[in-house]
């Protein structure tokens, strides 16, 4: 069994979509779920499905020995950001080269980088005249939304009249696709 823990900062609509497909699945299973804010949709679903939760201020990132003690006592073997906000502490991101996974909702490189986030990002595209939008999964290394691209998905976004319209475009295929994803990505770790 692979234990995986999922990190985010808000609303936690990946985070759900993830606790629903993992729920009783013999091989990975969601065992802790990590926020940087209190009272957060995220915390919520953990709640709801029992999973315990942690919840980290910018010193406990900065001095990362409680969030990797927490990883390990609770043995995680995976970390899946799904809306974190911050970046993941340089110890951390080394302990777990190549088990940490994150989901962006552009066609990265493009609308990528520090400040671009949920909303931010959904604007800039809209913005841009872009016709096709689109969402990026990768690896995480120390910089914001660098790593390797491991599934990139496109959707029209043409007939979108406002940024809202293309977050909740953006939204169903990430739902629709990261917990596929995840679990090829752990699968194909383990063989
Ligand atoms: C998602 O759209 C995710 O792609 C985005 O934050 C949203 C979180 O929504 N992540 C980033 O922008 C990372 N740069 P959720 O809390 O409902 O899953």
């Amino acid at each position: 069994m692979k234990k995986v823990a999922i990190f985010g900062s808000g609303r936690g609509s990946n985070a759900l979509s993830l606790l629903e497909y993992f729920d009783e699945n013999p091989d990975v299973e969601v065992s802790l779920i990590v926020s940087n804010k209190k009272d957060t949709g995220i915390l919520q679903h953990a709640y709801d499905y029992y999973i315990p939760s942690f919840v980290v201020d910018k010193y406990a990132m900065e001095n990362e020995k409680r969030l990797s003690k927490v990883l390990q006592d609770e043995q995680i073997d995976y970390i899946v950001l799904a809306g974190f906000l911050w970046l993941i502490p340089e110890n951390i991101v080394k302990k777990y080269e190549g088990k940490i996974i994150n989901i962006h909702p552009s066609l990265l490189p493009d609308f990528g980088g520090h400040g671009m986030y949920g909303m931010n990002v959904h604007n800039a595209v809209f913005n841009s005249g872009n016709k096709i939008s689109g969402i990026s999964i990768h690896e995480v290394n120390q910089n914001y939304d660098d790593g390797a691209i491991i599934y990139q998905e496109e959707c029209e976004i043409s007939d979108c009249k406002s940024p809202q319209e293309v977050a909740a475009k953006i939204l169903e295929l990430e739902h629709k696709n990261y917990p596929l994803v995840v679990d090829n990505w752990i699968k194909s770790k383990m063989s």
